[in-house]
């Protein structure tokens, strides 16, 4: 890739009741990034590469966050969120933005002229996301059908952290959704809920084991009390 390479130019043309018109518009292939999403951990470095290999006839190259100006060529203007954590390399303008917090979460535009014309803006999302610990698994009821004998068992997934998925897997079934109804029955013993909670970098599991037991020798009105709590 050249640099201060021309931008290609695509051309359309509509016919009007005002005659033909014909409408040019840059573009440039191998510069578009469209919908790039980089997810890093809280603590890490993050290097956002521009598309510009040389300084070579560069008349403007500015990062811009959430649309405010980061750095622009010659000065070193900072945003007061990223004192002493940001850095753009003179040589190829690629952004390196240390010590990551969940705030610097966003979008981050690379705008650039080369020889005074325009260039695509290179745009990508950063997820920076917050370290995820087991995720705290509990039973909340446990009601057992009188007729079939069988226990159907509601659970609860939490965690601190937001923007994760949750994915339950009992046996062979999985299931999404940070709540769980499952039936089971006392001829299944020992059945193990595990809850996985994932973040697109991590994924932690938590497991809990829940019996429907064979208990009838009385019919208690409560119904989580004839089937036996084995919280992990
Ligand atoms: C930009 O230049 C710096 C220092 O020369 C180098 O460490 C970095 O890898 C370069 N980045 C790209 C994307 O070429
Ligand atoms: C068990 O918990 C679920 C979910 O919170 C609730 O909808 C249901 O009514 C509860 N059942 C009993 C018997 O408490
Ligand atoms: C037992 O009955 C309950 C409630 O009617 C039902 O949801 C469950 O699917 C039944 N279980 C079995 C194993 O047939
Ligand atoms: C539960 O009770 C049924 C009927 O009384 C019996 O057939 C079955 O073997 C028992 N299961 C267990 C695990 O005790
Ligand atoms: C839950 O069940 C699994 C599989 O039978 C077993 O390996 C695990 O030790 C059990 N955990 C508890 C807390 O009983």
């Amino acid at each position: 890739m050249a640099a201060g390479r021309l931008p290609r130019l695509t051309c359309f043309f509509t016919f009007s009741v005002l005659g033909l018109l014909g409408v040019c518009i840059p573009h440039d292939v191998e510069a578009s990034n469209e919908g790039s999403v980089i997810h890093k951990n809280v603590g890490e470095t993050v290097e956002l590469k521009s598309d510009l290999l040389s300084t070579e006839g560069v008349t403007v190259a500015e990062w811009r966050y959430g649309g405010i100006r980061l750095t622009s060529t010659g000065t070193a203007k900072e945003n007061p969120q990223f004192k002493g954590r940001i850095q753009i390399n003179p040589q190829n303008f690629s952004l390196t933005v240390r010590n990551l917090t969940p705030q610097d979460s966003g979008d981050y535009s690379f705008v650039s002229e080369v020889n005074y014309l325009q260039r695509p803006t290179v745009t990508f999302t950063l997820r920076v996301h917050e370290p995820i610990k087991k995720p705290l698994l509990s039973i909340i009821n446990v009601t057992r059908d009188a007729l079939n004998r069988s226990c159907t068992v509601f659970l609860e997934c939490s965690t601190s952290v937001h923007d994760v998925s949750y994915s339950w897997t009992v046996g062979s079934q999985k299931k999404s959704g940070s709540k769980l109804q499952h039936v089971i029955r006392p001829q299944d013993g020992e059945i193990t809920f595990t809850c996985t909670i994932s973040d697109q970098i991590t994924e932690v599991s938590s497991s809990i084991n829940q019996t429907c037991s064979n208990d009838t020798s009385t019919d208690k009105p409560d119904p989580a009390s004839s089937c036996d709590l084995m919280p992990n």
